[in-house]
């Protein structure tokens, strides 16, 4: 019978960190520090998309490396669901469902990857969103809400959510003057979105270390320098 040749050490199983290290055996790439995860809400036409830029161009100044994205959507499958949630109507538990597929998709296809190698994920709307819009607009069952959350995203929570709060009716003009074509959320009366700016501030209240509430009242200016202190204070310094 003949002998079998010596079987050679696969290089992933090699204990590097019990390895000494010389020329031959390099020391191992350091693991790199987890990303952060910030993620932007509030009620449609609150003014968050135009303080997002902002935010990653201070990460980027302080040498981070960033990775913006949104929700619904930010996979090319994610952008599909997206395209039926704005536009398609549906039972409000698909809704839902459709929500957590979407961010499913997202988490495990771009934003844990991400937070893992290092990098921060700035993100247009999260699971607060589903919170806000679907428990707190529409009235899908809360119990149901915490059992999607708890399943698609069991132990992962961003490190700070800014909510862009603003009066409904103040919020309803800046849409309507921009306009585009509402999509079936923007197209929902004021009621809806009291609820849902309600649900904002309960969902704040709930988690006070996480969630900071922005006055979106206020002009651009004093919106941007605003966010770019609490980001300082709780994230960079
Ligand atoms: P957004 O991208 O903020 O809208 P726009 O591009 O018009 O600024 O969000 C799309 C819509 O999706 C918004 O009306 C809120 C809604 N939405 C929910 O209802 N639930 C969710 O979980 C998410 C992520 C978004």
């Amino acid at each position: 019978m003949s002998q079998m040749p010596p079987r050679l050490p696969d290089t992933n199983m090699i204990d590097h960190a019990s390895a000494p290290a010389t020329m031959n055996s390099p020391m191992p790439a350091a693991v790199p520090v987890r990303g952060r995860f910030i993620t932007f809400e509030g009620i449609d036409g609150a003014g968050k998309s135009s303080q997002i830029a902002a935010v990653v161009a201070l990460l980027q100044a302080a040498g981070l490396d960033v990775d913006q994205t949104r929700e619904p959507g930010g996979t090319a499958l994610g952008e599909r669901l997206r395209e039926l949630l704005l536009h398609e109507p549906m039972h409000l538990e698909t809704e839902a469902m459709l929500m957590f597929a979407a961010r499913r998709e997202h988490l495990a296809a771009r934003i844990e990857p991400a937070l893992a190698a290092g990098r921060w994920v700035v993100c247009d709307r999260f699971s607060d969103a589903t919170f806000a819009y679907q428990v707190g607009g529409r009235g899908l069952d809360r119990a149901k809400f915490d059992a999607l959350e708890a399943w698609v995203h069991p132990g992962l929570q961003p490190d700070l959510t800014l909510v862009f709060d603003l009066d409904p009716a103040v919020a309803a003009a800046r849409v309507a003057s921009t306009g585009a074509d509402p999509d079936r959320f923007e197209r929902e009366q004021h009621d809806f979105f009291e609820r849902v700016r309600a649900a904002y501030l309960e969902r704040a209240c709930l988690a006070p270390l996480r969630i900071c509430v922005v006055d979106a009242a206020r002009t651009p200016e004093v919106i941007r320098a605003d966010i770019e202190r609490i980001v300082r204070e709780r994230l960079l310094s």
